[in-house]
């Protein structure tokens, strides 16, 4: 079932192209940054647990913002798949995988988006059924190029590249026919959102809106 459910993922990345991955430091930014970027046009928002206001901000999200589907990334056991799903989490993402998650996911009623780095894990992960894998650090693990080759033995699989990409970097990535979208953080500036430049963030997205797959 879950499996299923991770292969309806790649409809749903593509058809935004770019996923803003958001680190909130402070719970009162949570909402106006989802409606900045909603507005501008990404409506599919990764919200790393990283922060302690990080489930807080995704339960006032979820509900404040509708249109949005929200999702929870950073996600490295089990219990915090849970705590997020609580929360109104409607994706899971892992920046890899590991045994206990994989088998709490099987059970999940959301999708599950792990993450991989090699051949092998990406191997082990369609061998268990999935089709749609993070490529996670994408620029540091060779970008481009190395999802490109990664391409040619493993045709079947989709990724959706994070890890230092940017505006320029990104329509490399998504002209790639195994990119259903990327992540990043570019579209959310800590400077903008500490600022509270909403109309920058909606700026910033509307321009990232706007690179989708073809
Ligand atoms: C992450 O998990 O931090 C994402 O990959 C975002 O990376 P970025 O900040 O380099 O865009």
């Amino acid at each position: 079932m879950q499996a299923k459910l991770n292969h309806g993922l790649a409809a749903l990345l593509r058809r935004v192209g770019v996923v803003p991955v958001l680190t909130i430091d402070k719970l009162d930014q949570a909402v106006p940054l989802a409606r900045a970027l909603a507005e501008g046009g990404l409506n599919v928002l990764e919200i790393t647990l990283r922060t302690a206001c990080a489930l807080d901000a995704i339960r006032e999200m979820v509900r404040a913002v509708p249109g949005a589907i929200i999702g929870a990334g950073t996600v490295l056991s089990p219990e915090q798949g849970a705590a997020a799903m609580a929360n109104g989490a409607r994706f899971i993402v892992s920046p890899g995988m590991t045994p206990r998650l994989i088998d709490a996911a099987a059970t999940w009623p959301v999708p599950f988006l792990p993450g991989v780095a090699t051949a092998s894990e990406a191997m082990a992960l369609a061998d268990m059924g999935y089709r749609v894998l993070k490529f996670f650090p994408a620029e540091p693990t060779g970008g481009v190029p190395a999802l490109k080759a990664l391409g040619a033995p493993l045709a079947d699989l989709v990724f959706c590249p994070t890890g230092g990409i940017d505006a320029a970097k990104a329509p490399g990535y998504l002209a790639l026919p195994n990119v259903a979208a990327v992540g990043g953080s570019w579209v959310a500036p800590a400077k903008a959102v500490a600022g509270g430049d909403w109309a920058a963030v909606t700026a910033l997205a509307r321009e990232a809106a706007r690179l989708r797959v073809s």
